[in-house]
């Protein structure tokens, strides 16, 4: 058996080794693609190309956000979806409003720009009267960069010669207690957000992948989620711990199909609390829908 001193030595090195893999990764963005086909996606908008960015958490990536900016330079879209907690809280606020603005220029001039809440956003917009000045400055970001906020709204997005509706649903805040899963109240999609426009594609933003089966009842063809930063460390295809305290929750980060419907988790950009990242690379997501004549 080794001496207990060369064990403690390995043990030292690897934890080392395995922090230095976290900090390059946490500065190394990626680009993941998916692909989405449904005949309810119209023919004439030939392919529509999606971009999703989500939790921020006040992330700017090295020399003004160099590797972030040359994904978006090389992804060229016809919308773009913000998925929530690009603001973090009242006490980062600044440095929240930075990251964000650095973002929203690098993103391609003349598209559509759509941000839904995140828990984050929630809280600080229900407890704005402690900080009256962080609503203004916040929306005042958006508008000055023509994004539009969307809060349990359905909006149609012409693309060329079709259209598709972008639904976004703020779930209540008991949804992101830690712990198990906390259930919907009954009806809780038609009461906020309506009944889903029967044969039209609907992108649903909804910030936690915790309630994708709820979203492909409601009937969003495609539901975009972040909020678990990719579940910390990705061991074996599942994230160790998400910010809900959930352990190897395989909804981390990817492409899910729940009763013939889609959810697209993504690893999201920054990390708040827990500022570690293995093997889970931040991550700018390329949706690209396409019209099919069948259902796949
Ligand atoms: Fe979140």
């Amino acid at each position: 058996m080794w001496p207990l001193w060369i064990a403690l030595g390995i043990l030292v090195i690897t934890g080392i080794a395995l922090l230095i893999r976290s900090e390059w990764e946490r500065v190394h963005p990626v680009r993941a693609e998916y692909e989405i086909s449904s005949p309810e996606i119209p023919e004439e908008a030939g392919d529509v190309r999606i971009l999703f960015l989500s939790d921020l958490h006040g992330k700017i990536f090295p020399r003004d956000n160099e590797a972030l900016y040359r994904i978006l330079r090389e992804t060229p879209c016809d919308l773009v979806l913000l998925g929530g907690d690009m603001m973090t809280k009242f006490r980062s606020a600044e440095k929240d409003r930075k990251a964000l603005r650095s973002l929203l220029s690098g993103l391609p001039k003349g598209v559509p720009v759509c941000y839904a809440s995140g828990n984050h956003e929630q809280k600080m917009l229900r407890l704005s009267e402690k900080k009256p000045d962080w609503e203004p400055a916040f929306r005042e970001l958006l508008n000055e960069h023509g994004v539009r906020y969307l809060r349990n709204e359905t909006v149609p997005f012409p693309v060329r010669g079709g259209e598709i509706l972008v639904s976004a649903l703020d779930l209540p805040l008991d949804a992101y207690k830690a712990g198990p899963k906390r259930p919907l109240p009954d009806g809780y999609f038609e009461e906020n957000i309506g009944r889903k426009a029967a044969g039209r594609f609907t992108v649903l933003l909804l910030h936690s992948p915790l309630y994708l089966e709820e979203a492909a009842d409601w009937g969003a063809d495609l539901t975009l989620e972040g909020h678990f930063h990719g579940g910390t460390i990705r061991l074996f295809g599942r994230g160790l711990m998400t910010p809900q305290y959930q352990f190897f929750y395989p909804r981390c980060q990817g492409i899910f199909h729940t009763k013939g419907k889609a959810g697209i988790v993504s690893a999201g950009l920054g990390t708040h609390s827990v500022n570690v990242r293995l093997f889970d690379r931040p991550e700018v997501v390329l949706v690209t829908l396409k019209h099919t004549k069948t259902a796949p």
